[in-house]
């Protein structure tokens, strides 16, 4: 058995030289104009006085509340959080357009990969930007293009095959369940998790076990759940199988696939062991339907571009999808999902400096020791997880279970009650942290730093954090 995965990892790593070598071989013109030094101190520069800019421009605070009023306004609903940003800010620190500094640790809901103003990343933007279009159409593709699919096919395993490049995570979604329905056709339905969160399109809607999200639309009813992994139950397992037997033998050729998020994002960060998701996906893989899976806000944040291949899942996995720190969407595919003409295709296939800069990040994450099993992203986890142990000493009732990995981290404050989260939140926003909650029963906040967060920005996170819950605990009488 360590014979065979010694021999697999070996091939897997020859393959990936040779893929390199070949990639280096091929550098397309834009790959010299990226790397040319007059151009970066030319973006450089351009960055330079941009910055300079934007650090003298702020507004009065009667401006800034009336900025926010007027955007909440014209959007005909209250922003999630009142905040307008002034363009400056530093690694996990943003400031906003009244000059007052937060410290980001959801990055736009995960978008973020290296933080605000990242030189290196603006630089890229900036050459990007002078290139020929602001947007790439599927029918006029340019270099960013190429460079970003053979990055993302370099992550991807052996299986797969083709990338589909798109604007959002939904859209990337969207395009993932008609390549998996039009290949099992007249199969018309789908598997998903309980818990599962997948954009918001009408059919996404759908799929995202969230009945708020899909308030008020009409439904097609071919959505089928499963439980997702309980750890707290030890026959857990057995009964996701059970059901998930029971909707195939009762819908006999009618199901074409099942949809995963291997960690649920908006559903709490829950997850579960390899052997749960063998054991399901196997059963996916003897029905004969697909199995796909949605890692757009998982991307990059286990230690791998794919948590997939975190958990060895590269057997079973025929679809995934990828998005936010991508910086744009991709459905990655093997061959039997090659959709037929006329199926996918759409005006975009992304902004030129979103793929210019999706390439860069993954380009550093590969050469800056982001990856991998000892990789910087896995480390900062256990960075995260040892400031949140150190924490509970202190204050052994506010923190409950922390659960996540690499960078994408949570806990349950207090017993997790839907008041309590939104009061640690709310709090921790006005003294200058910004998080975001998380599932239910009990609800979590959650962190999306950035993968390159140091160890001072965690110690000043973790104070107003800890003031934050000293604050809460008062409010509302806790222990
Ligand atoms: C797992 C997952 N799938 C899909 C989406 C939808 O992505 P987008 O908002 O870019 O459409 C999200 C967004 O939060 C997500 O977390």
């Amino acid at each position: 058995m360590l014979l065979f995965s010694n021999a697999r990892k070996a091939e897997a790593e020859f393959a990936d030289k040779t893929r390199d070598m070949a990639r280096k071989k091929t550098l397309s013109p834009i790959d010299s104009l990226v790397e040319a030094e007059p151009v970066r101190e030319a973006a450089r520069a351009l960055v330079a006085a941009v910055q300079h800019e934007s650090a003298n421009r702020t507004l009065s605070a009667k401006s800034y509340d009336k900025c926010i009023r007027e955007l909440e306004r014209m959007r005909g609903r209250p922003l999630m959080m009142p905040m307008l940003t002034s363009g400056a800010g530093k690694g996990a620190r943003v400031w906003m357009a009244d000059g007052t500094m937060k410290l980001d640790f959801i990055g736009g809901i995960g978008v973020y990969a290296f933080g605000h103003n990242d030189p290196d990343l603006l630089e890229t933007a900036v050459v990007a930007a002078a290139s020929d279009s602001v947007f790439q159409g599927h029918l006029m593709p340019g270099p960013e293009e190429l460079r970003i699919s053979r990055a993302l096919l370099r992550h991807a395993g052996e299986r797969m095959k083709h990338v589909w490049l798109s604007l959002s995570g939904a859209v990337a979604n969207e395009n993932a369940l008609k390549m998996i329905f039009q290949k099992h056709a007249p199969a018309d339905k789908i598997v998903v998790f309980e818990g599962g969160f997948h954009g918001r399109t009408m059919a996404m809607a759908e799929l995202t076990d969230r009945p708020a999200f899909r308030d008020g639309l009409p439904l097609t009813g071919n959505v089928l759940h499963i439980p997702f992994y309980n750890p707290d139950d030890p026959n857990s397992t057995d009964q996701t199988l059970q059901i998930l037997e029971g909707h195939l033998k009762r819908f006999p050729g009618q199901i074409a696939g099942l949809c995963a998020e291997i960690i649920q994002g908006e559903g709490g960060f829950r997850t579960a062991p390899r052997e749960f998701f063998v054991a399901v996906m196997g059963l996916c893989k003897e029905a004969g339907i697909a199995v796909w899976v949605d890692e757009v806000q998982t991307f990059v944040r286990t230690g791998e571009l794919f948590a997939f291949r975190t958990l060895e899942l590269d057997d079973y996995v025929d679809i995934a999808t990828a998005g936010k720190l991508l910086q744009g969407s991709a459905t990655i595919f093997t061959k039997d999902y090659s959709p037929r003409a006329g199926l996918v295709a759409g005006t975009y296939a992304g902004s030129t400096v979103g793929m210019a800069v999706g390439t860069r990040i993954i380009e550093r994450l590969e050469s800056e020791g982001y990856l991998g099993e000892e990789g910087r992203i896995v480390l900062l986890g256990g960075r995260i997880g040892r400031r949140f142990r150190s924490l509970a000493k202190r204050m052994p009732k506010a923190i409950g279970p922390c659960v996540g990995t690499g960078a994408m981290q949570a806990f349950v404050p207090w017993n997790g009650a839907p008041e309590i989260v939104k009061a640690v939140v709310d709090t921790a926003f006005n003294e200058g942290l910004i998080l975001l909650s998380a599932g239910s029963n009990p609800g979590k906040i959650r962190m999306l730093p950035p993968v390159n967060t140091t160890d001072e920005e965690l110690e000043a996170a973790f104070s107003v954090l800890e003031k934050s819950l000293a604050h809460v605990r008062e409010e509302f009488g806790l222990p």
